[in-house]
């Protein structure tokens, strides 16, 4: 199985999704060969739009089975009066996955290694599936993560993809917890995934400015086959 996460952060309006949910539903459909795989779980596809946006996305990428959907982060509060949290409970009916420790939430919204452990609890309570990301050796692999993605802060957004080379002295650097799953994600796109691919070492891949147009969205997951 090979993991293809959209991460749209804060970039789409309502209308940019509903146009992304059409153009790219109709693609895959008229693909067979990637709606099997996604169908089989060959590819483990996965997006995770703006909170807001949940329940339509989920709604919409029904005809898309076995896609999945993930959240972008999660309250490492549990119910309580937390204004403007949102917790693991309340995500567990729209998604699956959730990703945590995202560099931009460490470095905007000053999320510390304490609170990612706490989310990560929250999201283990309510059998939500954590992507926990890093941005290299020098943050925590917390314990019982099975998909960990590691974003170098230079390649995120800046179409500066890091080379294979260093990606690969990475996951060597880390002691991965046995049956994790790898995942690269850094300016990602359809002319670089197979390069990653290729090597047999990467699992797949977090997307950020590739995953908010549909079509290059769909280019790449073609790479994924
Ligand atoms: P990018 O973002 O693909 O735009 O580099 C990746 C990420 O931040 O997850």
């Amino acid at each position: 199985m090979k993991y293809l996460i959209a991460n749209w952060k804060a970039e789409l309006n309502s209308s940019q999704i509903t146009e992304w949910l059409t153009t790219f539903t109709t693609l895959v459909n008229n693909d067979g060969a990637l709606l099997n795989a996604i169908h089989s779980e060959a590819i483990k596809l996965v997006i995770c739009p703006p909170y807001p946006y949940l329940h339509h996305v989920k709604d919409a990428i029904k005809s898309l089975p076995q896609a999945a959907m993930g959240a972008q982060s999660v309250s490492p509060k549990a119910a309580g009066k937390y204004t403007g949290e949102v917790t693991a409970e309340m995500l567990k009916h729209f998604v699956q996955y959730v990703i945590i420790g995202h560099s931009e939430r460490r470095n905007y919204n000053g999320e510390t290694e304490e609170m990612i452990a706490e989310e990560l609890k929250r999201s283990y309570e309510q059998y939500l599936h954590p992507l926990l990301c890093i941005r290299g050796a020098e943050d925590t692999l917390h314990e019982h993560v099975k998909l960990i993605a590691y974003e170098p802060v230079a390649a995120i957004g800046s179409g500066q993809n890091a080379d294979l080379a260093s990606v690969l002295e990475m996951k060597k650097q880390l002691t991965l917890p046995t049956e994790a799953a790898f995942i690269y994600g850094g300016s990602v796109d359809a002319a670089n995934a197979k390069m990653y691919l290729n090597s047999g070492e990467i699992d797949g891949f977090l997307v950020g400015s590739a995953s908010t147009k549909a079509e290059t969205f769909y280019e790449l997951a073609k790479q994924l086959l």
